[in-house]
């Protein structure tokens, strides 16, 4: 009696590319990625930001070229982080409507002529000399609720500045709400609110930190989530989409991608995830010392992180992803 083989046989359809390209389950496209861009209001020409391989300080300028490199290349969005030359205990150059932030929001939209969506991020961290998220209180802990009226007054800021959607990053309870509250009696109800619903207090921001030249003491374990908690993410996300978030985010994204799945799974909004800085670098340096192909990895972390839920991607290689992915 001859030998009876396998009766299922998966490699079957691994057999040559066309056949794995027809049964695909993933297919990322340049549509869903967000490209973050840093605006220096202190430097006057593109300066590289060193833990960051391929990612540069840039002037009001350099942004709108960029703003429009992306638009040509078909990525879906940018979202905008402003380093700015004066700090304060409040950050009140968040605020300013001639605030850098603010102007590069105007400047970006103009750019992109609405050819994409510009996002800016809504967050003290950038603008205050203590580097916290948010405001302190006289025992030098994040004062939550004064937190949030500085948020709302950001807000209306970038709001009038032009931003399609707002990213609110800095993980203080009711900031959704509030925010959307204060859009809404302004008249802004179609300013959509990007809530970083599940946002960890991540080792991997290390680089990020760098590039915006943190002052940050100490830590945002105060605010930012507890890496253990996975439950505790979608608790998150579904008081920021009962609170209004139009979408919600859950932020490192390879590390937590159990925590994508499950919002993924749980949530009626679109969801995003953040490779970020530390994620980033990571790919970068492995690939600068040969250790891994740059292409192949970005393009493998990207897959992952649809095929596990999210319909939006953040990442510092959305411009080369993009050509990649046409070129597939
Ligand atoms: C806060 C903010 C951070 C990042 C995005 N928004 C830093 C932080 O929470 O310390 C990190 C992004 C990255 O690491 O790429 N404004």
């Amino acid at each position: 009696m001859t030998a009876i083989g396998p009766q299922r046989r998966p490699r079957r359809l691994r057999a040559s590319a066309p056949l794995r390209r027809l049964v695909r389950e993933t297919r990322p496209s340049a549509a869903a990625l967000v490209l973050p861009i840093f605006v220096h209001e202190s430097v006057t020409q593109t300066q590289p930001i060193e833990s960051m391989p391929g990612v540069s300080h840039h002037t009001l300028d350099s942004l709108a070229s960029l703003v429009d490199e992306a638009a040509a290349a078909g990525i879906g969005g940018v979202m905008l982080f402003a380093i700015p030359s004066q700090r304060d205990a409040t950050g009140s150059a968040a605020a300013d409507p001639d605030g850098i932030l603010n102007r590069a929001i105007a400047r970006a939209v103009a750019a992109a002529d609405g050819r994409l969506v510009v996002m800016a991020d809504l967050c003290l961290d950038e603008f205050t000399d203590h580097g916290h998220c948010g405001v302190l209180d006289e025992r030098g802990g994040v004062d939550n609720d004064a937190t949030l009226e500085a948020y709302g007054e950001m807000a209306l800021a970038q709001a009038r500045a032009g931003a399609h959607v707002l990213g609110l990053s800095g993980m203080m309870d009711g900031q959704v709400a509030h925010v959307r509250a204060v859009l809404d009696v302004a008249g802004y109800m179609d300013t959509s609110l990007l809530a970083y619903a599940a946002k960890y207090a991540s080792a991997f921001y290390g680089p990020f930190r760098d590039a915006v030249q943190s002052d940050l003491q100490g830590d945002r374990k105060t605010y930012q989530m507890d890496p253990a908690n996975g439950r505790e993410g979608l608790l998150e996300a579904e008081i920021d989409e009962a609170e209004g978030a139009d979408i919600v985010m859950v932020k490192p994204a390879l590390p937590y991608l159990d925590v994508v799945a499950e919002v993924a799974a749980a949530s009626r909004v679109p969801v995003a995830a953040y490779h970020v800085s530390g994620e980033y670098s990571q790919i970068e340096a492995a690939a600068q010392r040969g250790w891994l192909d740059r292409r192949a990895a970005h393009l493998e972390a990207l897959t992952s992180m649809i095929r596990a839920g999210s319909d939006i991607v953040v990442t510092y290689a959305a411009l080369d992803l993009a050509a990649w992915l046409s070129e597939n």
